[in-house]
């Protein structure tokens, strides 16, 4: 069955101009959100699995979770958290490895960062593309939380179907991490996610970030 799910459209038809501008600005600024209940609570859940040695993955902006049913069934000897500050999760999901909580995940990176929590492998799966070039700052390479993920995440892998996001985000990932990010157009034969489906059924062209590090060292100063 084909899809018809629109290609990205934006009026913005290279590496957002403002980008570098951007990056350094996040990169000097604290990012300090009140951390609310709900992102205690899944902190707490981490952390109980981090003392454990358990490995976790995190799977930000999860949607209905079928990516991390996906994960958690890739890897069980890990402990895979599916977030979303929606409440859209599927409700049926046969592994003891996942938990799904309803989380706004900058607060959660910021929290883990303070906390020096480190996560095994984080997750942006077909993020917002926020395609206007005025809504720079909402794409997640350019938020000021993004660099506390690169930080607490051991490795980090982003896909989109926009490659103008990709570029930015590799840009991005470079420039917080100081590591070399691999980016490639790719051709899944089954799909880990809704969106990944509906962007392969109609025909998209993929990408995929792999940014891999011992530790940021960058970070550090802040
Ligand atoms: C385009 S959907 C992709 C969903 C899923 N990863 C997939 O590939 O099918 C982006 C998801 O990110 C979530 N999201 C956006 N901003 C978020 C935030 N600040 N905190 C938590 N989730 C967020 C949205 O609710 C949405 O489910």
């Amino acid at each position: 069955m084909k899809n018809n799910s629109r290609k990205v459209i934006s009026n913005q038809l290279k590496r957002n101009t403002k980008l570098l501008y951007r990056l350094k600005k996040n990169y000097q600024n604290d990012f300090t959100p009140i951390i609310s209940k709900s992102t205690l609570k899944v902190y707490e859940q981490i952390k109980n699995y981090y003392k454990q040695e358990v490995p976790i993955i995190l799977d930000n902006g999860c949607g209905t979770g079928s990516s991390s049913l996906w994960l958690a069934k890739q890897n069980p000897n890990t402990a895979v958290f599916g977030i979303d500050h929606t409440n859209k999760f599927t409700s049926t999901y046969p592994y003891k490895n996942i938990i799904f909580a309803q989380v706004e995940i900058s607060q959660l990176w910021r929290l883990l960062w303070e906390k020096k929590i480190h996560i095994f492998k984080a997750y942006l799966l077909y993020p917002n593309p926020w395609p206007k070039s005025k809504h720079l700052t909402k794409r997640w390479h350019a938020h000021p939380a993004f660099k506390y993920l690169t930080c607490i995440a051991d490795s980090l892998e982003i896909r989109t179907n926009w490659e103008i996001y990709a570029l930015e985000a590799r840009d991005s990932l470079e420039f917080m991490t100081g590591n070399k990010t691999v980016l490639s157009k790719f051709y899944p034969k089954t799909s880990i996610s809704l969106h990944e489906d509906k962007y392969m059924r109609s025909g998209h062209d993929l990408f995929k970030l792999m940014s891999s590090k011992k530790r940021s060292v960058r970070l550090t100063i802040i």
